[in-house]
């Protein structure tokens, strides 16, 4: 099978394409013949060895794929060969074929296209927990998401405004800012045009319930000025490169609420939640109510560009790579 191979860590273009044998089928595993994968900030992390966590090289990158079952070992019962799934892991994904357990994929539902099963999972499912749960979100709020025109910004701007807020998108060109307000934000801040703070200010004299917050780096601190007091702040990464620190007596003055997400250590310590907000989301893509937006499409043979226009923030929603 033809795969992408990063065998050391650096930048987007250490990756090959190669030529690998097929992966072998375990107890417990599915062998999924992968028709799109999303390329995914944390891909670009990976390959540079600068995510939470490390994978040795060489190996396959990308985490998020849809396509159909090829083979299923004895044990397996969920799904069958010929079953059309998306799913996820931690790598592996930039190829023809993946090898997952059984519990890694989910069936796509009727009428979802390869290319938006891919492109839905990490962002759509980060926005939702990130919105329902950890933010608790209530209809009429005031919703302030920073990123608004990457994955898992548009992706809280959509889920945002389908949950009944009233969201302010703030992004780094009006392209973005437009995205934006396709998927229903309704004041639009380019954080270059001017100073945040004020931009933020002047759009909501009276502040915002939350803020949710992909970037860090310079736009944190104002942003988290204009909660209203008892406000929340989700923190969910850091795509600027840089972690913020903040002045405390902003949240003490406040009553304001730091609020941190983490998919893998939200999923381990609140199951409950992560089922249920799971079954929602699936229901609001089987429904076509909640769709990723694909900015940009690119060939295996492109993964290296693929990585690099993610790694310089200009993917508009998700970025596909078609196997
Ligand atoms: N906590 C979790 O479980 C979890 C889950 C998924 C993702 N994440 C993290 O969330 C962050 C955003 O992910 P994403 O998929 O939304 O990424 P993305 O699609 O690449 O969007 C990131 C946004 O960050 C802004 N940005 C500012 N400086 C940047 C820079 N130097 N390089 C790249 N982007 C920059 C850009 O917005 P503007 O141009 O508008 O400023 C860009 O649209 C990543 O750090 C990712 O690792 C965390």
């Amino acid at each position: 099978m033809r795969a992408a191979v990063c065998r050391s860590y650096g930048a987007p273009d250490v990756v090959t394409i190669e030529e690998l044998p097929a992966p072998e089928l375990n107890a417990g595993q599915v062998r999924v013949r992968i028709a799109a994968a999303a390329v995914n900030f944390p891909d670009v992390l990976l390959i540079a060895d600068k995510y939470q966590m490390s994978v040795p090289p060489p190996f396959v990158p990308g985490s998020e794929f849809a396509g159909v079952v090829d083979a299923v070992s004895d044990d397996v019962t969920e799904v069958s060969p010929g079953d059309r799934v998306l799913g996820s892991a931690l790598v592996g994904a930039f190829a023809d074929e993946i090898v997952v357990s059984s519990g890694a994929v989910t069936r796509t539902p009727d009428g979802v296209a390869d290319g938006a099963a891919a492109a839905f999972g990490v962002a759509h499912r980060t926005a939702m927990h990130v919105l329902r749960s950890v933010a608790a979100l209530q209809p009429g709020e005031e919703l302030v998401v920073l990123g608004a025109g990457g994955g898992v910004g548009l992706a809280a701007v959509q889920l945002g405004a389908l949950l009944g807020a009233s969201v302010t998108a703030v992004a780094s060109s009006e392209e973005k800012l437009d995205a934006a307000k396709e998927q229903g934000a309704t004041t639009l801040i380019n954080h270059r045009a001017g100073d945040l703070r004020e931009a933020l200010r002047e759009a909501h004299p009276d502040g915002v319930d939350i803020v949710v917050d992909p970037v860090g780096g310079d736009l944190t601190e104002p942003a988290l000025r204009a909660l209203r007091w008892g406000g929340r702040f989700v923190t969910v990464g850091y795509a600027s490169g840089s972690i913020p620190r903040i002045p405390l007596n902003l949240v003490m003055l406040k009553g304001i609420h730091v609020l941190g997400f983490q998919m893998l250590s939200f999923a381990t310590n609140a199951p409950d939640d992560f089922a249920r907000n799971e079954a929602e989301l699936m229901d609001l893509l089987a429904s076509g109510r909640a769709a990723p937006h694909i900015g940009r499409r690119f060939s295996l043979d492109e993964v290296v560009d693929a990585l690099q226009y993610v790694a310089d923030g200009r993917a508009i929603g998700k970025v596909v790579l078609d196997l």
